[in-house]
């Protein structure tokens, strides 16, 4: 069993969107998933809540962070995909296990000034974790002077994933939904999320 946990200090990363579509990725890819929701706001915990019941299964544990005592050791998964809540460094003793108990980091970054301040803020505790990561531009507008920069940046900061996830209203259409975009036909990101799990895969050794 892999873990992936979905990292990012800053609020509407975003975590929750990459996780439950790297998860659904990986699940339509043959490979037996769970999600964990350590945020109290619980977003993946209701989207998983309205997955259709002939959708790929997903299992799921809704375990806020403050209660995270030791790593998790689901029974039965390929892979476990970890969604956390803006500023785990609030946390340290929770957020320490699950960064132990990972086998790879992603940290989703959305092109823009603001954000790029804050990852700046944020790398060196992320370093310190001292387990692999890659960054994802996520939430990108492809054409934007905003996306180039960000690519630079990011880019200096961390080994980015190759690929970016574009703003597309499809994807919170999706959590409203239950699904991600690469269970659903037609979708641009569905593709994309499908790309970026075969690179996490290879990554993970899975
Ligand atoms: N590729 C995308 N295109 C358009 N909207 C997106 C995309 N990815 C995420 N969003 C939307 O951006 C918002 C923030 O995303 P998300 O909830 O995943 O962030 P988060 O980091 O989990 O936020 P929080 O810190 O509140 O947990 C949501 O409304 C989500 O639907
Ligand atoms: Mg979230």
């Amino acid at each position: 069993m892999r873990i992936l946990l979905v990292v990012q200090g800053k609020g509407g990363g975003p975590k929750t969107a990459t996780a439950r579509n790297v998860a659904v990725a990986a699940a339509v890819a043959g490979l037996r998933v769970g999600t964990l929701d350590t945020d109290p706001q619980g977003s993946l915990t209701f989207w998983q809540g309205q997955r259709p019941g002939d959708a790929v299964a997903i299992a799921h544990e809704h375990r806020v962070l403050s209660a995270i005592d030791r790593a998790p050791t689901p029974d039965g998964l390929d892979l476990l995909v970890i969604d956390t809540p803006t500023a785990v460094e609030f946390f340290p003793v929770p957020t320490a296990i699950l960064f132990d108990a990972a086998d790879l980091v992603l940290v989703p970054v959305r092109p823009g000034p603001e954000d790029l301040v804050s990852m700046q803020g944020m790398m060196p505790y992320l370093r310190g974790r001292r387990r692999p990561m890659r960054l994802l531009l996520s939430l990108v507008q492809p054409r934007l002077r905003e996306t180039a920069d960000a690519r630079e940046i990011a880019g200096g900061m961390g080994t980015l994933a190759p690929v970016e996830i574009p703003q597309l209203q499809e994807v919170p259409r999706s959590f409203t939904a239950g699904l991600g975009t690469a269970e659903i036909a037609g979708t641009r990101t569905g593709p994309l999320f499908r790309d970026l799990w075969a690179y996490l895969a290879n990554e993970m050794g899975i």
